[in-house]
């Protein structure tokens, strides 16, 4: 049976009541903003007929993904964190910002207060001993080719199994995550392994709501930067390793032609030798440009909880995601 209710002023003096608009407290952009979220739910029930059952089997998932924590997972499967990122870059375009590396999506797995060195790091703790070595290297330029001396570029990424250090604790600390200030010549590099691609976990929350879309949670290989300098437009980016199957097929929409980058497998002792390894590796060159700005908020990455990154709750809750 198919009814429709919603137009009738009943409904919707109740909806103006549900959202708060007859009190005087609280907040009013959360007003504003329930009433519209709760008007568009109850106008699909509405129109799709949703019935109680499906409803609070709708309830049932929004509580599984709770108790994982895992809105920060599923969000980018739905694809809110590319959306988010069209309209940055759609701002910037507004503002004549334009330019330089492309930005994609951060994900929910960065931690703040990764081990800091100049120039150099190793990212790996050695006991991923089936992993191939990775050669990461790449020199920071302005938008007239200029390299940045004194860039902070902070890197992190998954392991040969596609776990992440933190949220995986079988995991060292901080293991694969570092961030590398940029020498005389704008460079920065690192010794690390070549991560795998990452999947949601079979059977969490995440993976149910993906899987009833008829829709995999799997990435590409990928290595996350958050890159900044003083007078230029933070970054926050990815390059996915070309190859993969997932490639050009990541639930989590962030790949981009320009942030596709083909390893290069080095066999030769010689070449081995002048990095210091022992065998062959995979190099992977990824030299970022970065756009020019005074003003001092767009240099910073922008706030949301990250975790580690203070005392606050939201901080500890983005800890504690069920990856
Ligand atoms: C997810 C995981 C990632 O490693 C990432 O970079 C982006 C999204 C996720 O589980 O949603
Ligand atoms: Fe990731």
């Amino acid at each position: 049976m198919s009814v429709k209710i919603f137009d009738t002023p009943e409904v919707q003096d109740f909806l103006k009541t549900v959202s708060g608009f007859d009190q005087s407290g609280g907040n009013e952009r959360a007003k504003q903003i329930m009433h519209r979220l709760l008007s568009d739910l109850y106008r699909l029930v509405d129109d799709y007929d949703v019935t109680p059952e499906e409803f609070w089997s709708s309830v049932s998932v929004l509580n599984a993904l709770g108790e994982g924590t895992q809105f920060g997972l599923l969000a980018p499967g739905l694809g809110f964190d590319h959306y988010l990122d069209m309209r940055m870059d759609a701002e910037d375009k507004q503002r004549g910002l334009s330019g330089g590396t492309p930005r994609t999506i951060e994900g929910p797995l960065y931690v703040a207060g990764a081990p800091e060195a100049e120039g150099f790091a190793r990212m790996d703790d050695g006991t991923d001993s089936g992993a191939e070595v990775m050669w990461l290297t790449g020199q920071v330029r302005d938008v007239d080719g200029q390299p940045v001396t004194g860039a902070k570029v902070e890197i992190w990424h998954a392991d040969s199994k596609g776990g992440y250090s933190f949220f995986d604790p079988s995991q060292s600390e901080y293991n694969l995550r570092r961030t590398i200030i940029t020498d005389s010549q704008g460079r920065y590099t690192a010794r690390s392994i070549i991560p795998s691609g990452y999947g949601v976990p079979e059977g969490c929350a995440t993976d149910q709501v993906l899987k009833l879309l008829g829709r995999h949670g799997q990435r590409p290989a990928h290595i996350h930067y958050f890159i900044s300098a003083p007078g230029h437009k933070h970054l926050t980016t990815q390059i996915n390793l070309a190859g993969d199957p997932y490639t050009f097929d990541d639930f989590a929409f962030a790949t981009r032609e320009e942030l596709v980058i083909e390893g290069r497998r080095i066999e030769d002792p010689a070449e081995a030798d002048k990095r210091g390894l022992e065998g062959p590796f995979t190099e992977v060159v990824f030299d970022v440009e970065l756009a020019r700005t005074d003003a001092p908020e767009l240099q910073h990455r922008h706030k949301r909880p990250r975790a580690l990154e203070s005392e606050e709750a939201e901080s500890q809750q983005a800890s504690q995601a069920k990856v």
